[in-house]
């Protein structure tokens, strides 16, 4: 069984739609500051570049969470694997997201980061896959909308591998 991926969002269009999502935020939060939450290890890629396009002050932090295995279907099972360095309260965050599918793991998240009493909270999430939804989570930035496919690149991963690719790309098995 071979591999294969075929492009669904290309470089440019992933560096257009962010650098619209950075003003929007930047517009939408000025005069204050954001606090973002990196969702290790897919959203690296596009907390960095999103990062640079928000001209208000920004601060950064990770967290990891596993809700996959190395399989590409949903275990329900999630768990902190690594916390936050700095408490978020008071302070304007953002969650950064690469992809929401069931949304199981933003849900248990954000549930988690409410009662950290944060100023505001938001989502943001570079894919959304609305098919595959079963919790009630919403998004507040969302980068594309996709069909319920597989993919991989900038940051998303199948079994750990795939990240680096500079696109988004559908993964089939021939
Ligand atoms: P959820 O809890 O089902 O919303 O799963 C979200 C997490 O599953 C994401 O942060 C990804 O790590 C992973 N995931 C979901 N769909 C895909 C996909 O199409 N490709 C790679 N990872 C995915
Ligand atoms: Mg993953």
């Amino acid at each position: 069984m071979s591999e294969r991926v075929r492009v669904l969002l290309s470089e440019e269009e992933l560096d257009q739609r962010i650098a619209q999502i950075g003003q929007q935020i930047s517009r939408e939060y000025a005069g204050e500051s954001v606090h973002l939450i990196c969702i290790l290890k897919g959203s690296i890629f596009f907390t960095c570049e999103l990062a640079k396009r928000i001209t208000v002050p920004v601060t950064l932090d990770f967290m990891c969470v596993s809700s996959y295995g190395s399989s590409t279907v949903s275990s329900g099972v999630i768990q902190i694997k690594k916390d936050l360095d700095e408490s978020i309260e008071g302070k304007n965050v953002i969650v950064i997201e690469d992809i929401i599918d069931t949304g199981r793991t933003l849900k248990y998240l954000l549930e988690d980061l409410t009662k950290r009493n944060p100023k505001t909270l938001r989502l943001c999430t570079l894919l959304d896959k609305p098919d595959r939804r079963v919790t009630d989570v919403k998004t507040d930035y969302t980068g594309f909308e996709i069909p319920d496919e597989f993919v991989v690149g900038y940051g998303l991963d199948y079994d750990q591998r795939y990240r680096n690719l500079p696109y988004i790309g559908i993964l089939s098995f021939d």
